[in-house]
């Protein structure tokens, strides 16, 4: 069990990490519910599963109030976020209310963004139940919900005063979610810890079955990794967008599939490799690229439903995360070091990508 903690620039939040947090962190979260409305936001199978462990460090005086969101990525709609805020105010949320996120990373975002905008900001625990969330998306204050036109197109950065990250919460997780984590865990180490990739690269088999001595490691070291990301650039202005790598594309994959079909943690992984494609032929050195094509070749993804490399580039272009000035690629340079790049060829994406929707793991 770890305990850390993230420097922003409006406080901290604090992070308890490993085997049994939740129970560690019991009697603060008893603490900080104490005499409120906690507004506890879960999907219906997260509920079933794990809203009974929050139950038994219920406070005296503190009511908790469960709010439903549907599950996967249809939670993040104004509507559902609507909804929420209503349901808070009909049951008398006050700017002291609390709201505790448990879940993925569409029930983190969505619930974090009504906290960030409920009565202008209410204080947000993130308990979160998959391992993309605990090493990615609940750390670090991002909140969003989608437009037709765009995921994560409206947001707010609002950071949780803390973050649970029980690794006995992903006992009962299907492979292909952990999988779907660990593709995170392979971004994170592949641009800033590369002794990380050693140990994804040997642990693998375990972590892929879900087996806490090979998570707890993992999940803890890649937490401290993007804590340093996020304590040095919070609102991504710089440095922060390296965590983008492998998301251009993999954003676009899931937004032309309409989110059905592959997890996100398995479309960033198709872009990563993509991104291999781009680095090489901006100096990333082969061994390098051999490398992570390996890895994730040993990851049994699924294979790539067939898509338009045009309507990708089209959906590339539309994304939050270009600049008026064009799509900008986080490309890893070396081991251990990324850089953003704003003017690879739109030319060269579209015959790369060509190539790549042929053969994905080919270099
Ligand atoms: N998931 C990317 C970030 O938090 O910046």
């Amino acid at each position: 069990m770890e305990r850390l903690t993230l420097r922003h620039p409006r406080g901290e939040s604090a992070i308890v990490v490993g085997a049994g947090a939740l129970a560690a962190a019991a009697d603060e979260l008893a603490r900080w519910w104490q005499g409120r409305r906690v507004f506890v936001v879960s999907s219906a199978p997260i509920a079933a599963r794990f809203a009974g462990a929050l139950e038994g460090i219920e406070p005296a005086g503190a009511a908790l109030v469960h709010l439903e969101v549907p599950d996967g990525e249809t939670a993040k709609t104004v509507e559902v976020a609507r909804r929420l805020w209503e349901g808070m105010l009909a049951a008398g949320g006050k700017r002291d209310s609390r709201v505790v996120a448990l879940g993925g990373g569409t029930v983190g975002d969505v619930a974090g963004f009504v906290a960030a905008t409920f009565l202008r900001g209410i204080e947000l625990t993130q308990i979160p139940t998959t391992l993309l969330a605990q090493v990615d998306a609940a750390i670090g204050g991002k909140t969003a919900i989608d437009l037709p036109g765009g995921k994560n197109s409206v947001g707010a950065f609002h950071h949780p005063h803390l973050v649970v990250a029980d690794t006995e919460l992903l006992a009962s997780l299907p492979r292909a979610d952990l999988r779907a984590g660990l593709v995170e865990v392979v971004k994170m180490a592949t641009l800033l810890d590369p002794g990380l990739l050693d140990v994804v690269e040997e642990g693998l088999d375990g972590l892929l079955d879900g087996d806490p001595r090979s998570l707890d490691p993992v999940v803890a070291r890649a937490i401290r990794a993007k804590v340093g990301v996020v304590e040095d650039d919070p609102e991504e202005s710089d440095r922060r967008r390296l965590l983008n790598l492998g998301h251009t594309l993999g954003h676009a994959i899931e937004a032309v599939l309409d989110y059905r079909g592959l997890r996100h943690g398995e479309a960033v992984a198709f872009g990563l490799l993509f991104a291999l494609r781009l680095a090489r032929r901006r100096g990333l050195g082969p061994d390098v690229a051999r490398r992570l094509v390996g890895l994730l070749g040993r990851f049994e993804l699924p294979p790539l439903p067939p898509l338009a490399a045009q309507r990708l580039v089209d959906t590339m272009a539309r994304d939050k995360k270009a600049r008026e000035s064009g799509i900008v690629w986080v490309l890893p340079v070396a081991m251990g070091e990324g850089r953003a790049f704003a003017d690879v060829p739109l030319e060269e994406v579209e015959r790369e990508l060509e190539a790549f929707l042929r053969e994905p793991f080919k270099l």
